[in-house]
């Protein structure tokens, strides 16, 4: 991750100003890292990543995000949104995790299509679909794509899908707007 990408995505602060901070003011803990133009006070994902820059600075080591920011910010995107679908209240992100794996198992999560793991399969929800253009959902309901049908990730690349035995390629900004609800496998 570059200096001057956000590490706080909500409020926009960079990692050069978290290394800043934490030379001027040497926090004693972690949580005052929040004192650094309110990091970690908006959905709450970065925190885990602050407690790490300041683990790292308080043993003597410049502090890094290990990644490219890109992944970084789509993860961050994509937790929150599965957060929000399952309505969690979640202070960190081991809680989530051990909280996520109860909640996934009793509660619909709805990903969007583009995160499928390559060879899972989930069932395609369409009331999701209600703000594309018309053209969009035509397009998509021609391909076979109706709702609650089955579908199968074939290949991670790009996003191709299997509906029955039939093959479609999706682009991916149309494939980040279809929600699925991944199934277990049987
Ligand atoms: S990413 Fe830092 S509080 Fe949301």
């Amino acid at each position: 991750m570059n200096e001057h990408d956000h590490v706080c995505i909500c409020h926009r602060v960079s990692l050069a100003k978290l290394r800043a901070f934490l030379v001027r003011e040497n926090p004693s803990v972690a949580s005052l890292m929040t004192e650094c133009l309110g990091a970690g006070t908006g959905c709450g994902w970065c925190r885990s990543q602050l407690e790490s820059l300041h683990a790292q600075h308080k043993a003597g080591q410049l502090p890094i995000i290990e990644g490219e920011h890109d992944a970084y910010r789509e993860r961050r995107i994509l937790d929150n949104r599965i957060k929000k679908s399952v309505g969690l209240d979640i202070e960190n992100e081991s809680q989530y995790d051990a909280k996520m794996s109860v909640e996934m198992s009793k509660k619909r999560v709805r990903i969007p299509l583009s995160q499928l793991p390559v060879g899972a399969r989930a069932r395609v929800d369409c009331s999701a679909l209600t703000h594309l253009p018309e053209s969009d959902r035509c397009l998509l309901a021609a391909m076979g794509l109706a709702d609650q049908c089955e579908v199968e990730r074939c290949s991670g690349h790009e996003c191709i899908i299997r509906i029955d035995r039939t093959r479609i390629a999706l682009a991916r900004p149309l494939a980040d707007q279809v929600l699925v609800e991944p199934l277990n496998p049987s």
